[in-house]
């Protein structure tokens, strides 16, 4: 078999751009800001902040040091990274995480994102003129998705839509990491701040319209309000969303580091790319929807407006009603939905390249063959999701996945790293080519979000998991496909397991040549 060359980033501020467009996205416009209003704004912020402090930032470092570690020894993805980097056979199939829940967010993550593209397309042709009520925003929605019984937009556009997406995605990790990834990231990230700026300047400086202020939107979400800290749901949402915006626990970021160089910096790339994140998490995403909700609908209103958790109720309705009654509302609605998408994007192709890096590296198949196999996954893994969206798949699957997969691939990765490669390497790994010095103390942040993480999963096994599994609150129509759906998701996982035993097995019998340690 011909040698392979091993990807690499081409540029520094590429691969931060790369991470930072992983970490930000549209978790950070959508989900935040719901979250936010869901746990009583400053309620939430004080959780918010412990968890990044105590369980992003240590996992952060902890995944850029893995991934250039097991880039080093010539693997890219978590079970062949795990296997290298531990020395142990069986840590492969733990590895399998890094593989299966990529995939399982990606599914669905990209239908969302195809949503914000046909809505960018649809503000910017005026469709919501005259709209003025969250009813008539939910008609428009089940309809363009065809969950309404009559349709007034055809849902073949929301199919339509989500092709486009696909195939831009495709698109893009099909050039390759630097040929691919790294030019989108550079073009898309800059353009993205830019337009969350002007958006922010335009909704913060509302005035004479709605109910209250842009001032009593932000009030809203900093007056620290300590009666709730006592709720463990609280702790658990804010956790969830860290993990969530950061990327983390799922083995992106770990994939993306695999493509440095030995030497090259983790520790302030670590902090940089977790900083971008949170500059357009807190300052940028809690200046958008958040005060331009309170304007329109008062703190009460957003507040009874988020209560479902659906993200959709504040993005997908609140603002484009909202800038409908702002002059070139059609144009700021298009910004809108269009910083969504750049968010979306940078997002959805981090999601992709780690079971890119699999197939690559394990069997052997060149990068355009393992995009081919993967868009054929991701297509039939959709049709249930597109289909059955009205009887809550789709909410399903992210259910699963952010409250109990990212958190159990965070656990995971904590644990290989400080049981299994042990604090003394994985701290030379951290350090080795850093640009800043690292407090010693970080060693104890690691162990303390093992520690954080364990806590965190208990609380939510005796707090939610009866209830969960036993369907409660689910109503009897929607019963069986939300079934469906978690046999969909035991199957997919039991076929990763099934991959990655194969992919071993076809090593050892010599039919695929292992990667081997890079030499430089
Ligand atoms: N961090 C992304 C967001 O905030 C979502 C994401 C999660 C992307 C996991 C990649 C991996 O929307």
């Amino acid at each position: 078999m011909a040698q392979r060359r091993p990807e690499r980033w081409a540029t520094r501020i590429g691969v931060i751009l790369a991470v930072a467009g992983s970490a930000v996205g549209l978790g950070n416009f959508l989900r935040f800001p719901t979250q936010v209003a869901v746990y009583g704004g400053g309620a939430f912020m004080i959780p918010y902040f412990c968890a990044l402090l105590f369980l992003g930032l240590p996992l952060m470092w902890i995944e850029w040091t893995l991934g250039r570690y097991g880039g080093g020894l010539g693997r890219h993805s978590l079970p062949g990274i795990y296997h290298v980097v531990t020395g142990r056979r069986w840590a492969k199939y733990l590895g399998v995480l890094g593989i299966y829940i990529p995939f399982v967010i990606v599914v669905y993550y990209t239908y969302v994102e195809s949503w914000t593209l046909g809505y960018g397309v649809y503000s910017a042709l005026g469709k919501f003129s005259g709209f003025s009520t969250k009813e008539q925003m939910a008609h428009a929605l089940g309809s363009y998705l065809g969950t309404a019984g009559d349709a007034v937009w055809t849902p073949t556009l929301a199919v339509l839509f989500l092709a486009i997406t696909l195939a831009l995605n495709f698109l893009v990790v099909r050039r390759g990491i630097s040929g691919g990834i790294e030019k989108l990231s550079r073009f898309a990230m800059p353009l993205l701040f830019l337009m969350a700026v002007a958006l922010v300047v335009r909704v913060l400086t509302l005035r004479d319209v709605g109910v209250a202020t842009p001032a009593q939107g932000l009030d809203f979400l900093w007056r620290p309000d300590f009666s709730r800290l006592g709720d463990a749901r609280v702790w658990l949402a804010a956790a969830g969303q860290i993990f969530f915006t950061l990327s983390l626990g799922l083995g992106a970021i770990i994939t993306y580091a695999s493509y440095l160089r030995k030497d090259d910096d983790v520790a302030l790339a670590g902090l940089t790319s977790a900083s971008l994140n949170e500059f357009a998490e807190v300052i940028l995403g809690g200046s958008l929807a958040i005060p331009a909700a309170v304007v329109f609908f008062g703190t009460v209103g957003t507040m009874k407006l988020a209560e479902t958790g659906s993200s959709v109720q504040l993005g997908f309705f609140a603002m484009p009603l909202i800038f409908q009654q702002i002059p070139l509302g059609n144009f700021f609605g298009m910004l809108w939905f269009l910083l969504l998408f750049f968010a979306g994007i940078t997002s959805s192709v981090s999601l992709l390249q780690p079971l890119l890096a699999f197939f690559q590296d394990e069997f052997g198949w060149t990068r355009h063959r393992a995009t081919a196999v993967l868009l054929a996954m991701t297509v039939v893994c959709l049709v249930p999701v597109v289909g059955l969206m009205k009887f809550g798949f789709l909410d399903e699957m992210d259910f699963w996945s952010n409250n109990i997969l990212l958190p159990l691939g965070a656990l995971v990765e904590a644990l290989v790293f400080v049981g299994l490669i042990g604090m003394k390497r994985g701290w030379e790994e951290l350090t080795r080519g850093a640009q800043i010095r690292l407090p010693g103390a970080v060693r104890y942040l690691m162990y303390l979000s093992a520690v954080y993480l364990t806590a965190l999963f208990g609380v939510w096994i005796y707090q939610q998991a009866v209830p969960k599994l036993t369907l409660q609150g689910v109503a009897a129509e929607a019963r069986p496909y939300v079934l469906t759906c978690r046999v969909m998701l035991a199957a997919l996982l039991i076929l990763m397991l099934v991959k990655v035993r194969v992919a071993w097995q076809r090593q050892r019998a010599g039919y695929v040549t292992p990667p081997t340690p890079e030499s430089e």
